[in-house]
């Protein structure tokens, strides 16, 4: 063996050991810490990031659970000004289902809804919530992270399962994609009209859920696995993918002893399905939207353009990603390098009138196409954008949701290639991708973007990132980052008795 293979050999031994490192429990959270920061924090940039993520996943009793998902909530925040950033944390109390349930995905079992939130943290009406997939939403107090009150959507709208990426769209909106076993497997639109329209009964938050429409699931005994949707102007985007919870096998599993991941079936015959859903109606849009088989986790946004509806997407060719964070795979150092995710438009012609074979997309800026067939379907084609290899996408949410936009922004940290360790910056006009990496050792977490107040221009803001260091004597450090140059402006580092897990999602609310 060269001198140089033995080198690499060590470092993929020392890299091996670290990622192991970042997937350790963590017991405790902490008391509010005062840090200051190294580098240049804009002015205007004054707030709360907040950030949830699975921590523990080990118990006293001997018990453990098998997915990193699966493992119990932490939630974490840093209050942001110029001259210095506190950091606080807290461990949750929620009931953590220690059955076999619980070896993968305990949130998507529908006979014992965990109420351990990890999916997501997000601001409706400047409330914070947090919640999984499950009809269990946390109301949290954003001062000291603890929980206020538990909303059971079966009770408000009579669901068993909803998004943990419910939509705020730009008049007030909310609207969540969920589902339900009571009659049928049945998906529904929930929505939340603005806070506007009901304040004279100072109705909050879920409070005012509706069910904007329902309908059964095209398969008998099978649904689909949905984690976001997409939202425009006029319509919402519910994808039918094929990877199906099997609610046959589910309902045996208490005494044949399935894990929630064997009653998960790829079924890429089925194709992938686009349905498009009138806001104001309810109604469906007639036409039959199919296009061949992919896995998503998350749209990245959705919007009209002269008559169509584009539809970008982080894809996978198929659904092996759900397998790739179990934990005795990631606490050996392995990650699964064939799920790779990428930026993958579709476009959806609101006119469908045409001949056979014809593609009815007339947008000039795209490759994607959409063709009729004889059965009526119109069958999408997508374009890509970059390369793969990163996820967790995120724009300037609250000013291009539902709107065209330009730039994007991913996260590589448990990816593995170009983009392992990385953060970057896709302009999907031009296909540039900007990269920001300082070691083979970091994990960055997912961006958030917070724009400049009063901005005009889509990238004029920062992005926020808590980076993980593993390295000897290194510390984890928040990172604020320039939107336009995707250059760091400052760090602020947390020694190592503030121990802080690699988050899922996170949400900045402005002061
Ligand atoms: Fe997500």
């Amino acid at each position: 063996m060269s001198t140089v293979s033995l080198g690499m050999e060590l470092l993929n031994l020392y890299k091996k050991k670290n990622l192991a490192m970042i997937f350790e429990k963590i017991d405790d959270g902490c008391e509010l810490s005062k840090f200051h920061p190294k580098g240049n924090i804009p002015d205007w940039l004054k707030g709360q990031l907040f950030l949830i993520a699975p921590a523990k996943w080990d118990f006293d009793d001997g018990f453990s659970v098998n997915h990193w998902l699966d493992g119990s909530a932490f939630m974490y925040k840093f209050n942001i000004s110029k001259d210095h950033v506190d950091v606080m944390s807290t461990v949750s109390g929620y009931n953590q289902c220690k059955n076999v349930f619980s070896r993968y995905l305990s949130h998507l079992v529908p006979l014992e809804l965990s109420d351990n939130v990890i999916g997501n943290v997000y601001l409706i009406d400047d409330e914070l919530y947090a919640s999984s997939e499950t009809c269990h939403v946390w109301k949290i107090d954003p001062k000291d992270l603890k929980c206020i009150k538990r909303i059971d959507l079966r009770s408000v709208v009579s669901v068993n399962l909803a998004s943990s990426h419910p939509h705020i769209c730009p008049d007030g909106t909310v609207f969540n994609l969920a589902a339900s076993f009571m009659t049928g497997l049945r998906y529904h639109i929930m929505k939340l009209p603005p806070l506007s329209e009901t304040s004279p009964k100072q109705l909050k938050g879920f409070e005012r859920a509706t069910i904007l429409t329902s309908r059964s699931s095209s398969q008998k005994t099978t649904y689909s696995y949905y984690h976001s949707f997409g939202v425009t102007e006029h319509y919402v985007l519910f994808l039918e993918q094929p990877l199906l919870v099997n609610t046959v096998k589910m309902a045996a599993s208490g005494i044949k002893g399935y894990c929630v991941r064997d009653c998960l079936e790829w079924n890429p015959a089925m194709k992938t399905k686009f349905h498009l859903i009138d806001r104001a109606t309810g109604q469906d849009i007639k036409t039959k939207f199919q296009s061949d088989a992919f896995f998503c986790f998350h749209h990245i946004n959705t919007y009209e353009e002269d008559g169509h509806v584009v539809s970008d997407i982080m894809a996978y060719p198929n659904s092996e990603v759900m397998d790739k964070f179990f934990l005795k795979e990631v606490r050996a150092g392995r990650l699964n390098d064939s799920c790779k995710a990428i930026f993958t438009r579709f476009v959806l012609p609101l006119k469908t009138e045409g001949r056979i074979g014809e593609n009815l997309v007339t947008l000039q800026e795209t490759q994607a196409t959409a063709i009729k067939e004889e059965t009526g379907i119109i069958f999408l084609i997508p374009e890509t954008m970059g390369r793969s290899g990163y996820e967790m996408p995120t724009i300037n949410y609250s000013m291009f949701n539902t709107r065209k936009y330009r730039y994007m922004y991913g996260c590589g940290s448990f990816d593995t290639g170009e983009f392992a360790h990385s953060l970057i910056k896709l302009d999907n006009v031009t296909g540039e991708m900007a990269v920001w990496k300082e070691t083979d050792l970091m994990y960055p977490s997912e961006l958030v973007y917070v724009p400049r107040p009063g901005s005009s221009e889509e990238d004029d803001g920062v992005l926020l990132s808590v980076v993980l260091d593993v390295a000897d004597n290194s510390q984890d450090f928040l990172m604020v980052m320039d939107a336009k140059n995707f250059k760091e402006l400052a760090r602020v580092f947390v020694p190592r008795s503030v121990k802080l897990p690699p988050s899922v999602h996170g949400r900045f609310r402005m002061d």
